[in-house]
């Protein structure tokens, strides 16, 4: 996304938890920020607004995931996610709100996930999570009204990134769950290989910076992920989807 828009002239500023990951690009600033320190949101998005005076367009991007069981996973894990994935990003949307709506112009993008609607097994928190956030971006759109602040729900289907590398794992899982947990990853690897790559994600949150009305969800990914599937879903009931979903992931 950076690449794309620093390409397209926009003044950027990217985030890391290491400066360091940032690639030096002109017109991209790099911002240390860790969303599971409440402190160093409010740091980050203080220390870049003076910087760039305003902010257009805010994404919430930043994100990570676990794979283990339910039943299982420690609450430590279930706070981690939540506060990466819901409370850090709502927080950096209040933020970022607040000037928008004294400017009267500005776009959010919160990247959720399909997983909001298509769960993951052994995702649970993640799924929750992503869910979570979802249902918050429409309550603001709800409350925003006709104001010309967006808010865009983005949610993608597998995309080709670095994602799965940073998935938190137990070493060792329950014998109960064992051959699952090793299916299951085996299904999200080999889709993950075989998605779209990130740049597919970046035209789109190109087009909704370029637009005047954008859409208040979308979802990117393959055909079959970001069309299909999530049609077909809407007319199921939820224990033929849940069967789709076994079957899906070889459970
Ligand atoms: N890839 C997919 O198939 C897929 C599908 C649906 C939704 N998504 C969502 O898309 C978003 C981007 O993920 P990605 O696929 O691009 O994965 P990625 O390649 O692993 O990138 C994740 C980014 O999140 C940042 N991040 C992780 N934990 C953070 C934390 N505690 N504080 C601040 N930044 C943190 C990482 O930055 P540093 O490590 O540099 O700090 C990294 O830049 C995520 O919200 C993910 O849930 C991805």
């Amino acid at each position: 996304m950076a690449k794309l828009l620093v390409a397209e002239g926009h003044e950027t500023w990217g985030t890391s938890r290491n400066l360091g990951r940032i690639p030096k690009m002109p017109r991209c600033h790099p911002v240390r920020l860790d969303l599971a320190d409440r402190l160093s949101i409010e740091e980050a998005f203080n220390a870049a607004l003076i910087e760039a005076g305003h902010f257009d367009v805010l994404i919430n991007n930043a994100g990570a995931g676990h794979f283990d069981p339910a039943e299982l996973l420690p609450m430590e894990t279930i706070t981690s996610q939540f506060q990466i994935l819901v409370f850090g990003q709502i927080r950096l949307m209040q933020l970022a709100l607040q000037h928008m709506q004294a400017r009267g112009d500005g776009l959010i993008i919160n990247v959720t996930s399909l997983a909001s609607r298509l769960p993951v097994p052994f995702m649970a928190a993640y799924n929750a999570a992503k869910a979570a956030l979802a249902s918050f971006t429409m309550s603001i759109q709800l409350e925003l009204g006709n104001s010309r602040v967006h808010v865009v729900d983005l949610q993608p289907g597998d995309i080709r990134t670095e994602f799965n590398q940073g998935v938190i794992k137990s070493a060792k899982t329950d014998r109960r769950y064992e051959a699952k947990v090793t299916k299951t990853w085996e299904v999200v690897e080999r889709v993950l290989k075989n998605a779209p790559e990130p740049e597919l994600v970046a035209r789109h949150v190109l087009k909704l910076i370029n637009s005047n009305r954008p859409p208040p969800r979308i979802t990117v990914g393959d055909v079959f992920q970001s069309k299909i599937a999530p049609l077909i879903f809407r007319f199921l009931p939820q224990r033929v989807r849940l069967w789709g979903l076994k079957r899906y992931y070889g459970l």
